[in-house]
């Protein structure tokens, strides 16, 4: 029998039912407040709001775990691809042979553009950032799907396909969008390259010289897809349910994803780490004058790579990938004078009362572009990848919202602060 919160409020007393979730997170629901006592809640950024129930996956900020269906990131990442892993986000369970079989046939079936979308990729001009033709891509590419257009969620086969064509075909546009932002050829994908790995074939095979494929470099990118797939109610997977609740299709509530994606405080600080470390670099700074003004509110300055809102703890994501960075550069015998940077930029942070006291610890993105910079990979396709990374996660909260029985459209509520009610004053008399 779960507990009743009491609220009392202008002399009257109210009770508000709790739920407990199946990881003993405890809530309060509120969703009877307003009517019952003409209040709201104030949440300003959402830190205290559960916005829906979710089977997902779960996060213990404080404790540093992250599980996608109940399996820990850590097992995922030593034994799953990230194929494996989509499937599992998406669909709520580890797929049998045949499972994988089909979705993986699905992925190549479906990894094709139409043709005629080549002539927008030529409407962006050289230079474009591909997160902005990324985003502009994926929901052009519903309008050459009559069927996408006109599909009620409900039917699974449609579901199946249509999740495995977004996968697949976010992987195709993104390597497009790095092709056409540097004047480069298009490359197709091939059929007998797996997923990861036909992505770097086009982003970096030129016509009659493919790309050499190594498998720690494919496996190290598949790696970061991997540990990117899910976390929950982030601001980019909030803002797909959003659009998603307004009952907007599948691709055009992925293309809102991207844009929210997009910010250097989201999945933008990837890039923003390697610019970080770049200019520490070139001014021969050690780190020292950077953390001083990261810890200077007026610097305008953060330590970027570090903090969470969630993780009050190592992010279990950062522990895997600077040991995956460590191994890939040794494997590819690169030197890379940004890696050492990063080392010491950590290990002063923290042993810094200012980073210490505020729990700020390296995030995911604080090594994650080290091995992208190694891999080849150009410092403005950084949240592109993290892009095609998180696609599972949105189509599974996309595919929760769809299947809520209650459906209902999310529409947040607000204290409104602006000018009490005035009147229309004529241009002549205005001053
Ligand atoms: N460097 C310096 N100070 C920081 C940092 C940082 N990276 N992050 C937070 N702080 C400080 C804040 O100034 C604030 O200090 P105060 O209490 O003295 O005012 C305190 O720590 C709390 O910070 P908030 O901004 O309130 O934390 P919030 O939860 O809103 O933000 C965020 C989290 C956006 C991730 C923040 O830590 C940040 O900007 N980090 C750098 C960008 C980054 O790495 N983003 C990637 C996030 S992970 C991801 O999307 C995959």
């Amino acid at each position: 029998m779960n507990k009743t919160a009491k609220l009392e409020l202008d002399g009257k007393q109210y009770s508000l039912p709790t739920l407990v979730g199946t990881e003993g997170e405890k809530a309060i629901d509120i969703s009877a407040l307003r009517t019952q006592t003409g209040y709201i809640t104030l949440d300003d950024g959402y830190g205290n709001t559960g916005s829906c129930l979710s089977n997902i996956t779960f996060i213990d900020g404080e404790r540093g775990i992250l599980r996608y269906r109940g399996i820990p990131i850590e097992e995922l990442a030593e034994k799953a691809t990230s194929v494996e892993t989509a499937f599992l986000i998406i669909y709520g369970h580890l797929p049998t042979r045949a499972e994988l079989r089909r979705f993986s046939d699905l992925l190549t079936e479906n990894q094709y553009l139409h043709e005629d979308m080549t002539f927008h990729f030529q409407g962006f001009p050289s230079g474009a950032h591909p997160m902005a033709m990324l985003s502009a891509m994926i929901n052009a590419a519903s309008c050459f799907d009559e069927g996408l257009m006109h599909w009620q969620f409900g039917a699974r086969n449609e579901f199946e396909v249509y999740a495995a064509r977004l996968i697949s075909q976010v992987r195709t546009i993104a390597a497009f969008s790095h092709r056409k932002s540097r004047g480069l050829p298009l490359i197709y994908p091939k059929k007998a390259y797996k997923y990861t790995a036909n992505f770097l074939h086009m982003l970096f095979s030129m016509p009659y010289e493919d790309y050499e494929l190594k498998p720690e470099v494919v496996h190290a990118l598949d790696l970061i897809f991997l540990l990117h797939a899910d976390h929950e109610q982030n601001c980019s997977t909030a803002t797909v349910r959003m659009v998603g609740s307004s009952q907007a299709n599948l691709f055009a509530s992925a293309a809102a994803g991207v844009c929210a994606l997009w910010g250097p405080l989201h999945g933008g600080a990837n890039q923003a780490v390697i610019e970080m470390l770049q200019e520490i670099h070139s001014t021969g700074d050690d780190g020292s004058k950077f953390i001083n003004a990261a810890k200077d509110k007026n610097s305008g300055k953060r330590l970027m790579g570090f903090g969470h809102r969630v993780y009050k703890n190592y992010d279990p994501r950062a522990k895997i990938i600077k040991k995956a960075c460590d191994n890939l550069l040794k494997v590819l015998n690169h030197n890379d004078p940004l890696l050492e940077i990063a080392k010491k930029l950590e290990e002063s942070a923290l042993h810094d009362s200012y980073f210490i006291e505020r729990k700020l610890y390296p995030n995911v993105d604080f090594y994650s572009g080290i091995i992208m910079r190694a891999i080849g990979i150009p410092v403005e396709m950084f949240p592109v990848i993290f892009a095609i990374g998180r696609m599972p996660g949105w189509i599974a909260n996309y595919k929760e919202i769809m299947e809520d029985p209650k459906g209902r459209i999310y529409r947040p509520r607000q204290v409104y602060e602006g000018p009490t009610e005035k009147h229309f004053v004529p241009i002549e008399e205005r001053k």
